[in-house]
């Protein structure tokens, strides 16, 4: 590969991470028999101290995934693939892939990804715009954005060879944190190291009875802690994602499907629920309180003066009605933040040619950095009033001339979230007659050109900006349809008058039969 062309893609982010530190995961026990740090007030309950429940937990869960996991490619790449710096770059993408994103949303993306970029090297040889095109629709883009100046710096900085540990993975690599330092770890090089992502959550939050708030630090330690614990040292790759399996499609949110848990045994939220079913089901039956009225003292906290930090607080305490799925505690969520953007589909059409549409480019940092989007406004608080008026001088600097507001039509709305943002789209339609196309020589703003239809499709695009495409292509075909109809009626209209401008001549001219 040649160094000139590695390095134009290189430098900026490597530069953007220079000097970055990032905090390296504390160093946990893997002996079974100890919970470490575990402070004195907890009971054993929250904990796994019994070695072999452990072996048990660990067999039954390795089984049950060998059975049963999902055939997934990244899964074939990390046990097929010899090598283990490619081996490590294949789990990497799929984990960067994962965050915060659907397993089925995924797939295709990876396979793409994968042939385009087999190695390291390719990949480290893409260019952002490459990236972004190849991730729109998968949101989050800077995480293709870090893959690609991770990339970057395993070729130029360290001979194309993965950092080997979970310590060094996530203080050399952009956008690597500890858990998926951890997951590759584990998964390319069976380090023997737990991870912690959202599915792990939920299965140790219930399997322990953990109802504190999982998002707190201290609640977050003691699950890695658990994790460590619990991780097979002689599968560890396999463990972990037979945890994060079984949250996934078992231990699921709403409706987990307790009965075909493989550990269920193990699970101290499935015996409370269980109890409560069979004391309910005595009491309807009017039967004496029998021994599953009292509770296993291992089942539950032996803190009994509510002052216990893992469990549910007493505020909240345990819900019959839900079950297992009193666990894990539901942490308020920040309300995102509403805007409003007015956007325009502006079109030209060249004669004979199809219709073409602007793109803009957005700037290279904050949200959607570097894609590209039809030219949009976001309001200001007030503008969300006049949003028709507010483009319309927005459009001056794309259009170059000036431009009459009555030209925008209004095409309707969209709303998209994103994770932080409720952002509604006000869209508005502008037609560039070809009279009006002096345009190529004053539209000379750097980020923007015009692209067809197909070529917006594989650009890189948002999804918010395809639901706008489709919006205004429904509104666009809304409007032709009604032209056809009202010609039908005019027509229909001028049919029956003609007929009947003839019925009274034919009346006019009539001579009686009989004659
Ligand atoms: N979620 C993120 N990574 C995963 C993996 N390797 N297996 C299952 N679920 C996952």
């Amino acid at each position: 590969m040649s160094k000139r062309r590695l390095s134009a893609h290189c430098k900026l982010g490597m530069q953007q991470n220079i000097g970055k530190q990032q905090k390296s995961p504390k160093k946990y026990e893997d002996d079974v028999t100890l919970c470490k740090g575990v402070p004195s007030q907890h009971s054993l309950c929250h904990t796994f101290s019994d070695a072999a429940e452990i072996k048990d937990f660990r067999k039954r869960l390795l089984t049950w995934y060998n059975k049963c996991k999902r055939d997934l490619p990244w899964r074939k790449m990390a046990t097929s693939e010899a090598d283990a710096d490619r081996r490590a770059y294949a789990v990497w993408v799929s984990e960067i892939m994962l965050q915060q994103t659907q397993v089925a949303s995924v797939i295709s993306y990876y396979n793409r990804w994968m042939q385009k970029w087999p190695t390291l090297q390719e990949l480290a040889e893409a260019s952002l715009e490459e990236v972004n095109e190849l991730w729109a629709g998968l949101g989050y883009y800077s995480r293709g954005k870090r893959l690609q100046e991770g990339a970057c710096k395993v070729v130029s900085q360290m001979a194309g060879h993965m950092p080997r540990t979970a310590e060094e993975l996530q203080k050399l690599l952009p956008g690597v944190g500890k858990y998926t330092a951890g997951a590759i770890a584990s998964i390319a090089f069976g380090q023997v190291t737990g991870v912690v992502d959202g599915n792990v959550i939920r299965v140790l939050c219930r399997a322990r009875t953990i109802g504190a708030d999982p998002t707190s630090t201290a609640v977050a330690d003691r699950l890695w802690a658990l994790a460590h614990t619990l991780v097979d040292p002689a599968h560890p790759g396999d463990f972990n994602q037979a945890v994060m399996e079984l949250g996934a499609t078992v231990c699921t949110p709403k409706t987990p499907l307790c009965i075909e848990c493989p550990v269920k045994q193990h699970c101290r939220a499935y015996h409370r629920a269980e109890k409560d079913l069979k004391v309910s089901a005595e009491r309807l039956l009017g039967k004496p309180a029998s021994k599953y009225s009292q509770l296993t003292d291992v089942e539950e906290c032996a803190n009994t003066t509510g002052s216990c930090s893992l469990c549910l607080p007493p505020s909240e305490p345990w819900d019959p009605s839900l079950g297992v799925a009193n666990f894990p505690r539901k942490t308020t969520k920040k309300k995102p933040r509403i805007e409003h953007t007015a956007t325009c589909v502006l079109q030209r059409r060249c004669i004979g040619g199809e219709p073409e549409y602007l793109i803009v480019q957005r700037p290279s940092s904050g949200l959607l950095a570097g894609l590209w989007e039809f030219p949009s406004l976001l309001l200001e608080p007030g503008q969300e009033k006049q949003p028709k008026s507010v483009l319309a001088d927005h459009l001056q600097t794309w259009v170059g001339s000036d431009m009459a507001v009555g030209h925008l039509q209004h095409v309707g709305e969209v709303l998209h979230i994103f994770s932080h943002i409720r952002q509604t789209y006000v869209i508005y339609f502008l037609n560039l007659n070809k009279d009006e196309r002096n345009w190529d020589r004053e539209v000379e703003l750097p980020a923007s050109r015009w692209v067809t239809k197909t070529e917006f499709e594989s650009s890189a695009i948002s999804t918010a900006m395809k639901k706008i495409l489709k919006a205004y292509e429904a509104w666009s075909s809304k409007i032709s349809s009604d032209k056809v109809v009202k010609r039908k009626r005019d027509l229909k209209s001028e049919e029956r008058s003609s007929c009947k401008r003839q019925l009274s001549l034919d009346s006019f001219f009539a001579t009686d039969p009989k004659n």
